[in-house]
């Protein structure tokens, strides 16, 4: 299938990757970690502290078909130590894991911890199916990724809620409340809607609730982003993909470009595949674009800034704004760890294809691209000649990709009605929900798939300026943005109030 002539689309899938997950932290899949939360020299926390336990729960492997007995274990995580069980009425906080494994790090830290402090709460965290160490089948085959939708992982939640309740003997009293960011802040709007009954209201950070194949919005972002530092930088950088363009028609051009951006594989070689180019193109876009995505703002995930990279995009003794962005891309490269820059569509194609669980792709990027294909789309595309990251990667780039990992079933039809099913199924951004507070910050391109601005008093939102994915989620520090500490403070007295509310 590699060699058909569409194959130019699978080579981008590979480095999009990194770029179209939802993740709070940014993750990897070639030769790296791929963790909702990887630990980073940044945190402190080094391991499970006395209070936190991990543990494991029989789960139900398929919640559609009651003929179907088959269980399997799901893991997840107990802090006890703010939760007094002879009060009768203490709230229970669930963390709810995303795509990548879900750690024993957020037991200990981040702003909900503070809040589970202040409201006396007893913490869980459960890690989603099929990511992880929660493995419902035995491999990662496309006919067991069947099992892997977010109406599964909900019906997970709400059946782990009601033997949560059965094992601590909690009651009507005992309010549970959902905590997520990202997809997982999804899933938080998602169980409250689908589930009243069992979770009391929910804090769903940068969530996208619209699913959307192709999520052009999202370079529309990065560039927005980038233009409040300077427009010069925005300049240079559509500079500087322009130049990669030219340098591509000649021999001696892409020499220098192997040479300039790392390459593991030299572009001389790759030239007559248009998937190769636009892996490349997609690649080189979405290191810039994680640094926006990821920007400082109190992610602690994030070594470098938007500030950093457009000090460097707009300096001229480095040489020619391409030279600027190789400069760029290296950074980002050190700080990921890679000594290449990989982007061979062949290649990457090949390693999603893996079905195993040892394999690298099983942290994560397998699942998570079955979930684009299957559910959300997401696509990060560019697709248009004069936008700053130029027109080589536009969505059938991406679906091109699900087609070749996981078979012809998983063409742009299929993309379509799945797309028109998710929002159909959850309201999109007309979730009827109480008690659900959705949170975004202007930087985050993601933003612009949640609900940011709400005319419902029943269905409040908080759009932090000049905030990253998920910054009010991490530990708070002293020099956060007001904005940012202002917004913490707000989430803090919905929690406080919605405890003390009866309604449903
Ligand atoms: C736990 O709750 C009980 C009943 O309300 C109360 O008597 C006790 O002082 C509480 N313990 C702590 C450590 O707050
Ligand atoms: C621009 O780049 C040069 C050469 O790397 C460096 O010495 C200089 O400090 C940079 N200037 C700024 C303003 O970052
Ligand atoms: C991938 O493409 C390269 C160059 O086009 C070729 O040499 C290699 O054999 C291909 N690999 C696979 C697994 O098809
Ligand atoms: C899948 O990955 C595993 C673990 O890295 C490896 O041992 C195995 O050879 C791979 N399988 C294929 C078909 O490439
Ligand atoms: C957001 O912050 C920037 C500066 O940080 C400011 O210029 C802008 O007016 C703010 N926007 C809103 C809507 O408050």
């Amino acid at each position: 299938m590699i060699n058909r002539n569409t194959s130019a689309v699978l080579v981008l899938l590979v480095i999009l990757f990194a770029n179209y997950q939802v993740q709070c932290t940014r993750k990897f899949w070639r030769g790296k970690q791929f963790s909702t939360d990887s630990p980073s020299r940044h945190w402190s926390f080094q391991g499970l502290s006395d209070n936190v336990q991990t543990l494991w729960f029989d789960q139900i492997l398929d919640h559609n078909d009651p003929t179907n007995p088959a269980t399997w274990k799901q893991r997840y995580y107990v802090n006890d130590r703010f939760f007094n069980s002879s009060s009768g009425n203490g709230p229970v906080f669930l963390m709810i894991g995303g795509e990548g494994e879900a750690t024993a790090r957020w037991m200990n830290e981040g702003a909900w911890i503070h809040y589970a402090e202040q409201y006396g709460a007893l913490c869980f965290q459960l890690e989603h199916r099929f990511y992880g160490k929660s493995q419902p089948t035995k491999n990662l085959a496309t006919e067991n990724l069947l099992y892997l939708t977010s109406e599964q992982a909900l019906a997970d939640l709400a059946y782990f809620i009601e033997a949560i309740n059965n094992k601590y003997k909690l009651t009507e009293q005992n309010f549970w409340i959902a905590f997520g960011g990202s997809y997982p802040g999804s899933l938080a709007a998602w169980l409250r809607e689908k589930y009243p009954h069992l979770i009391h209201g929910a804090i769903s950070s940068s969530g996208p609730l619209l699913a959307k194949i192709d999520f052009k919005e999202y370079f529309q972002v990065v560039v927005d982003s980038l233009g409040q530092y300077s427009e010069q930088c925005v300049t240079d950088i559509h500079s500087a993909m322009s130049q990669i363009e030219t340098l591509l028609k000649h021999m001696i051009g892409q020499r220098s470009l192997t040479e300039k951006f790392k390459l593991c594989d030299p572009v001389e070689k790759s030239i007559s595949n248009p998937l190769d180019i636009a892996s490349l193109f997609e690649a080189v876009a979405s290191n810039f674009a994680g640094v926006v995505q990821y920007n400082k703002d109190n992610s602690p995930h994030a070594k470098i800034t938007i500030d950093q990279v457009c000090e460097i995009m707009t300096n001229q003794s480095i040489g020619v704004p391409v030279n600027r962005l190789a400069e760029v891309n290296k950074l980002v490269m050190i700080q990921d760890g890679e000594k290449c820059l990989d982007y061979v569509y062949n290649k990457t194609i090949k390693q999603m294809q893996n079905t195993s669980w040892d394999a690298e792709v099983a942290s994560g990027a397998r699942q998570w691209t079955y979930q684009t294909c299957n559910e959300f789309g997401f696509y990060q595309t560019s697709d248009e000649s004069d936008s700053v990251f130029g027109n080589r990667f536009p969505v059938d780039f991406f679906i091109q990709q699900c087609l070749d990992i996981y078979g012809e079933k998983f063409n742009s039809e299929t993309l379509k009605r799945a797309v028109y099913r998710t929002n159909t199924n959850y309201g999109a951004l007309n979730p009827p929900t109480t008690n659900v507070l959705y949170v975004h910050g202007s930087i985050d391109p993601w933003h612009r798939l949640g609900l940011i601005y709400s005319n419902d008093l029943k269905r409040p939102t908080i759009f932090i300026n000049g905030t990253a994915h998920c910054a009010n989620m991490y530990e708070p520090k002293d020099d956060d943005f007001p904005q940012l500490k202002a917004a913490r403070a707000e989430i803090n007295d919905f929690i406080g109030n919605i405890l003390k509310s009866d309604s449903n």
